[in-house]
């Protein structure tokens, strides 16, 4: 009796079947987000970036570094071959906004970090081509001459924390942080030390291979450094993982 032609000859059916249908989708895709808490696995080691490394992010996203270049790996075969261990929803679960992507014209570059030196990646950075002779990558030079602005560090964790990234202002929620994820983590995170613990950073790290100033480039390879290598996976086995798939 209910025939396809049915309900494409009557405009009453086709309504209120084509609301059900955009119902259900919407609750699909909206009630998980309710659950959201619950539904990111904690998994161990994975923190906030720290003030220098969330400055590279900024500038990532800034460059437009994720039209070219996805940070996810899928958990197929081949990709897993080519780039590791597959992403896991906590990896990304302080990013706002994620960069998944969906385009690779380059490399994915989930778990980019510690896969080069510094030094690569500021020449790379400075002239692709001098390094992977068939690149396409654009040239950033003024990364290593542009100082990093660092005067509103402190206005950027507080707007992280806002949504929900747990940077600390209050002694208890530096306290929760120690509890949470360790006194030395705490510390990065505090909003508090924002300015001395991004230069003590760059200084330590010295990632642009210049000593006397902290640019772009000590922000932007401290936070490619650091993709991907939060979670420790030479401590558990694959069985381990596949729950949080
Ligand atoms: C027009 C597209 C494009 C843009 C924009 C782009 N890249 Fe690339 N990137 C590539 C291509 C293609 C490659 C592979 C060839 C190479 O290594 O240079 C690559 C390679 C890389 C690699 C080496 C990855 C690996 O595993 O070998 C890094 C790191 C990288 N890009 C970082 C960046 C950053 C950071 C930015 C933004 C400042 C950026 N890219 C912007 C296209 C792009």
């Amino acid at each position: 009796m209910f025939k396809h032609e049915t309900v494409e000859t009557n405009a009453g059916w086709l309504i209120i079947l084509t609301l059900l249908a955009i119902g259900v989708g919407g609750l699909v895709e909206i009630v998980p987000l309710y659950m959201i808490d619950e539904t990111v696995e904690k998994v161990e080691g994975v923190r906030p970036y720290t003030p220098l490394e969330q400055r590279g992010r900024d500038i990532y996203i800034r460059e437009g570094c994720y039209t070219c270049h996805s940070q996810m790996i899928r958990p197929f075969r081949d990709e897993m071959m080519r780039y590791g261990h597959y992403s896991l929803a906590a990896e990304s679960q302080y990013d706002h906004p994620f960069q998944w992507g969906s385009k690779r014209t380059g490399p994915d570059l989930a778990r980019l970090g510690g896969k080069y030196s510094n030094e690569w990646h500021v020449q790379h950075l400075v002239a692709p081509r001098s390094v992977v002779p068939e690149s396409i990558m654009p040239n950033y030079p003024w990364l290593l001459e542009d100082k990093l602005d660092i005067s509103d560090i402190s206005d950027r964790m507080k707007a992280l924390k806002l949504v929900g990234v747990p940077y600390s202002e209050t002694k208890a929620e530096f306290d929760a942080n120690v509890e949470k994820f360790g006194k030395d983590v705490a510390e990065m995170l505090d909003i508090n030390k924002a300015t001395e613990n991004l230069i003590a950073q760059a200084q330590s790290g010295n990632y642009d291979g210049n000593k006397s100033d902290i640019t772009e480039m000590d922000a932007l390879v401290a936070y490619l450094q650091v993709l991907g290598t939060m979670v420790d996976y030479s401590k558990y086995d694959e069985e381990y993982f596949v729950n949080f798939r």
